[in-house]
């Protein structure tokens, strides 16, 4: 009897300790009231549960950490992008209905006071506006996760964001972020994904990008970024997908590039590039997905084509590339999407795959080609 009852006894004080820790942290709840209180709810549902006073208990989106009672995730999506599938997503997040209906207002610096902060995410609001709180990076030293992705956030990054030393994911995507790409970025040590697509950021991009070792994806499309590609991402030995289309990126593209141990995806296209296509970029095991379309690149497309190139989309079009359609592409186990128009090249079209599946538009618009599948025949 004594075993049980001392077990009993054992599991009763576990569970008193576990719920009152659990408690909410007064400093917290002041904090993400003062949030709140910065931002119009106009459908009223958002923080709708919002009340009492254990904000770790009830109210969506805010989760503590069980031992301290301390906020660890403030996660509130508007649900309206499509990946309110997402089963993490809280209640409240689903049940926003429209467009009018959505949060707006500006991030209260107040989310500086919630110290042990693991994950902050506030998306695909639309409305939120104003600066990311410059306050972030030197008081939230535990955060890892940090999603503020699909709002009209203004202003620059925080030029200290580099303090965010436990931060694993960057998504700052379609907002109206200015300035530059602060260099302490490159101090994100354990970045495993950065998107900053589709803002209004000026300046280079860091060249010392490469030494965030861990980083997976970089995607930096739809800026104004302007200068070289660095040298130094060829060192990202876990890199897959490199997205700095639609900047205004100029000089050479790095041949080293070609070397990366795990890139998949290289999206250049829509930039100033100048110079040769390397020819480590064609000749490439992992590179499935290359696109260099509308820059200025000159010579001829390197004829190195072979059994490992394996390409579901290779667009090298609106360049001013020369000379012949590479004689090796036929040996190429794979080539899905193959884009060569609007350039200056010249002479026969080679037969065999992929030219027998590949269309007219695939070559239009060059100095001089012929044969299939062109009208054009070329005269013996
Ligand atoms: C490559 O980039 C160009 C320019 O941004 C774009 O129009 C084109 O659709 C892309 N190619 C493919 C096959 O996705």
């Amino acid at each position: 009897m004594a075993p049980l009852l001392s077990f009993l006894l054992l599991l009763l004080l576990h569970l008193s300790t576990a719920t009152s820790a659990a408690t909410c942290h007064p400093s917290d709840r002041a904090a993400l009231l003062s949030f709140r209180a910065a931002l119009t709810d106009p459908s009223s549902r958002v923080f709708s549960t919002w009340t009492g006073a254990d904000c770790c208990k009830s109210w969506s989106g805010v989760s503590c950490d069980p031992t301290t009672g301390r906020v660890a995730d403030l996660s509130l999506r508007s649900g309206v992008e499509e990946s309110s599938s997402d089963p993490s997503l809280s209640s409240s997040s689903r049940t926003a209905p429209s467009g009018e209906l959505l949060l707006s207002g500006p991030l209260s610096p107040s989310l500086c006071s919630l110290p042990r902060l693991t994950s902050l995410i506030l998306a695909d609001w639309k409305r939120l506006s104003g600066p990311i709180p410059a306050c972030l990076p030197s008081s939230l030293p535990l955060l890892r996760h940090l999603d503020l992705v699909g709002n009209a956030l203004s202003g620059p990054l925080p030029s200290d964001i580099g303090r965010l030393s436990s931060l694993t994911v960057l998504k700052l995507a379609d907002n109206l972020l200015t300035g530059p790409i602060p260099a302490s970025l490159s101090s994100l040590l354990d970045l495993r994904h950065l998107d900053l697509t589709n803002n209004l950021l000026t300046g280079p991009v860091p060249p010392d990008l490469g030494s965030l070792r861990m980083l997976a994806r970089a995607l930096l499309s739809k800026n104004r970024l302007s200068g070289p590609l660095p040298r130094s991402v060829a060192k990202m030995d876990r890199l897959a997908d490199l997205d700095l289309s639609s900047n205004a990126l100029s000089g050479g593209i790095p041949s080293q590039y070609g070397t990366m141990l795990v890139l998949s995806t290289l999206n250049l296209d829509r930039n100033r590039l100048s110079g040769p296509v390397p020819p480590t970029l064609l000749s490439s095991r992992g590179l499935g997905i290359l696109n260099l379309s509308r820059n200025a690149l000159s010579g001829p497309i390197p004829d190195v084509f072979g059994e490992r190139s394996y390409f579901m989309m290779l667009d090298l079009s609106y360049n001013g590339l020369t000379g012949r359609v590479p004689t090796t592409i036929p040996k190429a186990a794979y080539i899905g999407h193959l884009d060569l128009s609007h350039n200056h090249l010249c002479g026969p079209i080679p037969a065999g795959s992929p030219f027998d599946h590949l269309e007219a538009s695939s070559f239009a618009a060059n100095d001089c080609l012929c044969g299939a599948p062109l009208p054009k025949p070329c005269r013996q």
